[in-house]
């Protein structure tokens, strides 16, 4: 059966978020995506980035079929592990542990907003006990500045955020980076993306 689902804005990001990854070091290893959706980025990167092994993840069974269903279409299967279930609420998160070994990167596209704070509360909380230290989490998405959208169309989006779900909602960078600190990560890139995104690098500088 073909389970594939069709982002229509991952299909548009995949380049940008792509290229930023480029410049990362990433010659070998494990990339954790955490809340991965359709598994459109997944076998994009997989393909882009054939040292490393790109695992994703999803709660929703829906999201990890479609991510299946990409990695055989893709012809990946060989390559790309399945999908883990991972809700990031649920510690610990359910990783087998020759995985962790190899973990050089946990990276989460367009989820924070899309789920109560809590969850970025959990994502970084427990990414920073699996992270070793020097290793990345990566976030994507958008995010007001000093309490500001950064644009009418990201303080729209906002509001229709919180329409379907009061405790969505973009972001406060301000607020991102004091749970980074709480959990051993420093700040360490923060650029600027199309259609008024951000990518933010966090480098683990504690054991
Ligand atoms: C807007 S979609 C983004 C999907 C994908 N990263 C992309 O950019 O196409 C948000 C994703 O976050 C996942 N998600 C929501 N709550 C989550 C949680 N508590 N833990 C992990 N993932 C979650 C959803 O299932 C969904 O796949």
């Amino acid at each position: 059966m073909d389970y594939r689902l069709f982002f229509p804005a991952t299909q548009r990001n995949k380049i940008h978020i792509g290229d930023v990854l480029s410049k990362i070091p990433l010659k070998q290893g494990l990339v954790l995506e955490i809340g991965s959706g359709s598994g459109e980025h997944g076998v994009a990167f997989q393909k882009r980035f054939p040292e490393i092994i790109w695992q994703t993840s999803d709660p929703e069974l829906e999201h990890r079929r479609s991510i299946i269903s990409w990695i055989y279409h893709e012809k990946l299967n060989l390559k790309m592990p399945e999908p883990l279930e991972i809700d990031v609420t649920k510690s610990p998160w359910q990783i087998p542990f020759k995985l962790l070994d190899k973990l050089e990167v946990i990276i989460s596209i367009n989820m924070i907003h899309i789920a109560p704070w809590e969850c970025t509360e959990s994502l970084f909380k427990e990414s920073g006990k699996l992270l070793k230290y020097g290793k990345f989490l990566i976030l994507y998405g958008p995010f007001k500045i000093e309490d500001k959208h950064i644009s009418e169309s990201n303080e729209l989006f906002d509001n229709s955020l919180k329409i379907q779900n009061n405790d969505w909602g973009v972001r406060n960078l301000e607020e991102v980076n004091e749970e980074a600190t709480i959990n051993g990560f420093k700040q360490k890139q923060l650029i600027k993306m199309p259609t008024n995104n951000f990518t933010l690098i966090y480098k683990k500088i504690t054991y």
